[in-house]
């Protein structure tokens, strides 16, 4: 089956060409810079790039899968979650696709793409699986079961762990989206300068990370360059970004090994943007090799948003209806 999915759910305008059970045949993303002066997605420039982008998104898509339009089975979109004027905009260009050339029309959960886009490009993932869902809006601990159905052990109830990346860079003057940024940073400094909290939270599969971002902050204030306004300096700014992405790298680990041995799946997965992250891509590699679990860490282009994730949630979603 040949799929034509698009992804306008946030700030990514995306299309991609896919075939059944995972080949993906082409998949651009447009990354939409407007945002970074505000410091974050303002919601009504989103959609307002979206619409601009859109047709010449899926246009290279088409070239440079080399097919036509002829060729596609289906049309498939972000039904949800996502910001409602961006996913409208998707929703729009993959109906009109749709009704224009008689294709089906498959809708697509956004998470459920994050929580499989590990299996993309390759043959060896097949559920059941546990894959954490790490990105701007989501933690999420997901069993992908055998049937392919979706069953939460725990969410984030705060900020999410890329929203904690984002917030930190923003206290720091660091650039949006922070996550890239922060991880510069923390290239160059100490893990163990300060010793910010791990929320374990042992009774719950849940996440909250507002306490670390926050924790951060009255670091911050008790230096007296920062609390007077002045530039921190590179050194400072290094060992907060170290110390900060290794809390929030060893309270996702943690909970993610323990979850799969728990449950007694052998089989963990990444997905969304944090996943990107290679502190954490290290850690989970070595925990679950210690752990005695398989470990499948998404394609760098499949991490952020991206259409080629959302093409295979609605696949999966066909195949096992
Ligand atoms: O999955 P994604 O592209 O969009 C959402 O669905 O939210 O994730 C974006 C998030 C942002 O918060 C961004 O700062 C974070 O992923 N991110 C990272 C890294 N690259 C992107 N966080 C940590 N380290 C990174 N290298
Ligand atoms: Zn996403």
């Amino acid at each position: 089956m040949i799929i034509l999915a698009v992804e306008t759910s946030c700030d990514e305008t995306a299309a991609a060409f896919f075939r059944s059970p995972g080949v993906v045949l082409s998949n651009v993303v447009y990354s939409q810079k407007i945002h970074s002066r505000f410091g974050g997605v303002v919601p009504e420039l989103a959609s307002r790039e979206h619409l601009e982008r859109i047709n010449g998104v899926i246009k290279e898509v088409i070239t440079s899968a080399k097919k036509a339009i002829s060729d596609v089975d289906a049309v498939a979109y972000t039904a949800r979650p996502g910001l409602v004027g961006s996913l409208l905009v998707g929703r729009t260009a993959a109906e009109t696709l749709a009704w224009l050339y008689g294709k089906k029309i498959l809708r697509a959960d956004h998470i459920e793409g994050h929580a499989l886009s590990a299996m993309l490009g390759r043959d060896d993932l097949s559920p059941p699986f546990l894959s954490l869902v790490v990105s701007g809006g989501h933690t999420d601990l997901i069993v992908v079961g055998k049937r392919g159905d979706f069953s939460y052990l725990g969410r984030t109830r705060d900020d999410a762990a890329g929203e904690a990346f984002d917030k930190v860079a923003k206290l720091l003057g660091l650039k949006y989206p922070g996550g890239p940024e922060v991880e510069k940073m923390a290239a160059m400094g100490n893990p163990s300068a300060v010793n910010f909290p791990r929320p374990f939270m042992r009774d719950t599969d849940d996440f909250s990370f507002s306490g670390i971002k926050t924790a951060v902050l009255y670091h911050l204030n008790k230096l007296p360059s920062y609390a007077s306004g002045k530039k921190l300096s590179l050194r400072a700014t290094a060992d907060i970004c170290a110390s900060f992405q290794a809390a929030v790298v060893e309270t996702l680990v943690d909970k993610l090994i323990r979850a799969a041995c728990r449950e007694g799946i052998k089989k963990i997965a990444l997905g969304g943007g944090v996943a990107l992250n290679k502190a954490l891509r290290k850690s989970v590699l070595a925990a679950s090799r210690s752990a005695g679990l398989e470990v499948f860490l998404p394609r760098p282009e499949y991490c952020s948003d991206n259409a080629a994730m959302i093409a295979l949630a609605a696949y999966n979603r066909l195949k096992f209806k």
